[in-house]
C-alpha cells in the first residue's frame, strides 16, 4: 500500500519486524546497569507503536524475549521480566485508547503464572482492536515455533484427522503461532549485527532486511522512515523474474 511520508509517495510495508537490539550497549555507553537499557527500550517501543501505525504500518511484531535469552543472569532475566509486567498492566488500557491489538507469540508456559494471565486478559481485551496489529514475542524461538507446529501436525496425522500428503506450505503456516498474521515485508534490527537470531524463522522467507548501526533506544520516527526509504529501493520478485 501507498503511504505518504512529509510529503512524498512510499510503498508502506504492511508488516514490520524488529529485533530490538542494544540496549544494553546504550546503558554501558551512560555507565549505567542494563536493566536501565532494558527499561529505555521498553520506553522506544512505546513510542514506536505510535510513530510505525502514523506512518501506515498495519502490523509490528517485535523480539522482547527469545527462548535462549534464559541464559543471562538471573538479575537481568527477572528485570526484563518486570519491565513486561509493569508494561501488561497498564497496556489494555493504553491500546484499547490507540485501537491497538496486541498478541503475544512464542512458549507462553515458562512464564510466571501472573505473566501469562496478564497476558491473556489483554489479548482478550484488544481482541476487537481494528488498528495497529502488535505483536511481542516472548520464550519465542522460530525453531522451537516450528518444532511446537510440526508435533501438533503429527498429532493430527496420528488421530487421523490429516493425512500426511495433506501437509501443504498452508497447514504449516496455519499451525504457527503468528496464523493470524501476514508475513513481514521488512525486518529491521538494530545495533550493527547482522542475523536473524532464530527470529521469525518460516516467516521471513521473502522479507528485506534492514541494518543499522542505531541502538533500539534510540529508534525514533525518523529512523523508521530511512527503513522505509531503504524497503523502497528494493525490488521485490519472491523468487520470479523481475518485469514478469
Ligand atoms: C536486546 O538487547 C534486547 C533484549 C534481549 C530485551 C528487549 C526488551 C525490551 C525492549 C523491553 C521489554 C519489552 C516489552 C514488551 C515492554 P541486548 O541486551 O542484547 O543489548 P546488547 O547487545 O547491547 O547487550
Amino acid at each position: 500500500m501507498q503511504g505518504e511520508i512529509d510529503g512524498v509517495t512510499y510503498e508502506i510495508p504492511q508488516h514490520v519486524a524488529v529485533i530490538m537490539d542494544g540496549n544494553g550497549r546504550w546503558a554501558k555507553k551512560r555507565l549505567m546497569p542494563r536493566g536501565i537499557g532494558h527499561r529505555q527500550g521498553g520506553k522506544a517501543l512505546e513510542q514506536a507503536c505510535e510513530d510505525i501505525w502514523h506512518l501506515g504500518v498495519k502490523y509490528f511484531t517485535v523480539y522482547a524475549f527469545s527462548t535462549e535469552n534464559w541464559k543471562r543472569s538471573v538479575e537481568e532475566v527477572s528485570g526484563i521480566m518486570n519491565i513486561l509486567r509493569n508494561y501488561l498492566k497498564t497496556a489494555a488500557e493504553r491500546c484499547n485508547r490507540e485501537n491497538m491489538r496486541m498478541r503475544v507469540i512464542g512458549d507462553r508456559t515458562a512464564l510466571d503464572e501472573d505473566i501469562q494471565s496478564e497476558i491473556r486478559r489483554v489479548e482478550e481485551a484488544t481482541k476487537q482492536n481494528t488498528g495497529l496489529q502488535f505483536t511481542v514475542a516472548i520464550n519465542y524461538g522460530g525453531r522451537d515455533e516450528i518444532r511446537r507446529a510440526v508435533a501438533s501436525i503429527a498429532k493430527e496425522v496420528e488421530e487421523g484427522k490429516l493425512d500426511p500428503s495433506g501437509v501443504t506450505d498452508e497447514v504449516i503456516r496455519q499451525h504457527l503461532d503468528t496464523w493470524e498474521l501476514p508475513d513481514p515485508d521488512l525486518l529491521i534490527r538494530t545495533s550493527g549485527e547482522e542475523r536473524i537470531s532464530n527470529f521469525l524463522l518460516w516467516q521471513l522467507a521473502y522479507a528485506e532486511f534492514y541494518f543499522t548501526d542505531v541502538l533500539w533506544p534510540d529508534f525514533d520516527r525518523k529512523c523508521f522512515i530511512e527503513a522505509i526509504k531503504y524497503y523502497n529501493q528494493r525490488d521485490r520478485r519472491y523468487g520470479g523474474v523481475k518485469g514478469k
